[in-house]
């Protein structure tokens, strides 16, 4: 993304026009960075070529899992509906893996009847519930079970999944009491070993520790495991100041454990394949002068973009045209919602802007639309999808009738 004739381009395309051509707030999608991702990715871990599965929840939106498909990754999801959405996709059911903590009984048969890769159980109740299913079907299930390997993943703590506090996965006594059960069953085929221990994680350290439990786990049994799957939740640079995870270090890590064992690796990223090829244009409705700071009233609110009120997460924000012109005061970029935490961000020596000017959120991809809602009953944003010069509108606008 960059200036060009002082205009934010991406891809050869302007956002000014964009806004101007179809509206705001609306989320843009390079198709170029995604490619860029992807093989980054790949690259990065190309000795043991793992099985790369989208983590779907982080951008459900159909077109685009599309294209994350057409480069040979799978899905990891968390519900029936994302499991619908990946197989509207065309994503394989030999790729797909099926995590969460609470399946129910209508989503655990979907999965069976679809033949997907695994369903990675989160509880022992879970295990003797697929196990049950499948003995009613007369047939064997490849299930995983997650494993709480009690690592601090060192992130915020709304999205730290590891630690023996979070109610994700199982300790090591019951990890070992599964595997006893499944021994003795002939509807259950425990096939792999999975963890996540949370997301956005900048250090390739707790990710080390996480396998030096897994080697220690898998020493201590002599059951033989065909996957492992790590999860996602390698990190991305959300600001100048902070760091990406270190690939080269990770993927270290992940050879050193595979020494000498056979296992297939599996990922769930979602964050660092779509985070960063996402951009929420919005416009300047109002400007209101306080005190200390002026008000800078957004088309957008916290129902479309939910990650600032949520978590505090910072998000990179930039005019859409550039003036030069330094405000003398600072700015707080907010929604139209009736909520003090419908706030984005605040920012001194921000350009200086007018009603009806234009702003780019960057870095929105991942957890943006998909964590967007109606509140206030305001309808959800246009989707489009940038690549090359072509624009292609991914989900339309939502309209008031869809919704009264
Ligand atoms: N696998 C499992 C089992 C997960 O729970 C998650 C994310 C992922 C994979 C993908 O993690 P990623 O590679 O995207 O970090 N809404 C929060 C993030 C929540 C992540 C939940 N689990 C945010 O906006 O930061």
């Amino acid at each position: 993304m960059k200036y060009i004739n002082k205009k934010l381009s991406i891809e050869k395309t302007n956002f000014h026009k964009i806004a101007q051509n179809f509206k705001t707030p609306t989320y843009c999608y390079s198709y170029s960075k995604l490619k860029e991702n992807i093989t980054n990715f790949k690259k990065n871990f190309k000795s043991f070529s793992p099985l790369i599965c989208f983590a779907v929840k982080s951008n459900t939106n159909v077109s685009l899992i599309k294209e994350i498909k057409k480069f040979g990754l799978g899905a990891d999801v968390v519900s029936i509906g994302e499991m619908m959405m990946a197989l509207k996709a065309k994503i394989n059911p030999k790729k797909i893996v099926f995590s969460g903590v609470g399946k129910t009984t209508d989503e655990i048969n979907f999965a069976i009847d679809r033949k997907i890769l695994l369903i990675n159980a989160e509880s022992k109740s879970e295990v003797e519930e697929i196990n049950r299913i499948a003995k009613t079907k007369k047939i064997k299930v490849q299930i995983g079970v997650r494993l709480n390997p009690n690592t601090d993943a060192k992130t915020l703590s709304q999205i730290s999944t590891g630690k023996k506090d979070n109610k994700f996965g199982v300790n090591k006594k019951t990890f070992y009491e599964i595997i006893n059960f499944c021994k003795s069953s002939k509807n259950v085929d425990l096939k792999c070993l999975s963890v996540h221990i949370g997301s956005q994680i900048l250090d390739h350290k707790p990710y080390e520790k996480m396998l030096k439990v897994l080697d220690n786990i898998l020493n201590k049994t002599n059951h033989k495991f065909e996957y492992i799957d790590l999860g996602g939740g390698m990190g991305i640079s959300y600001s100048n100041k902070n760091k990406k995870l270190n690939y080269k270090k990770y993927n270290s890590a992940i050879k050193k454990f595979l020494k000498n064992k056979k296992y297939k690796i599996i990922f769930e990223p979602g964050r660092s394949i779509i985070g960063n090829t996402g951009t929420l244009i919005t416009k300047v409705i109002y400007i209101k002068d306080s005190e200390s700071k002026k008000f800078i009233i957004l088309d957008a609110a916290m129902n479309d973009l939910m990650r600032p009120a949520l978590y505090g997460a910072i998000h990179k924000t930039l005019p859409l045209i550039k003036s030069g012109k330094i405000s003398k005061k600072t700015y707080e970029f907010v929604g139209p919602i009736c909520e003090s935490t419908d706030k984005f961000i605040t920012i001194k020596n921000f350009q200086e802007l007018k009603e009806k000017d234009y702003i780019a959120i960057c870095d929105v991809g991942a957890y943006g639309m998909s964590l967007s809602s109606n509140y206030n009953l305001r309808t959800k944003p246009l989707e489009l999808l940038i690549k090359g010069n072509k624009l292609k509108i991914i989900r339309k606008r939502q309209k008031h009738k869809d919704l009264i």
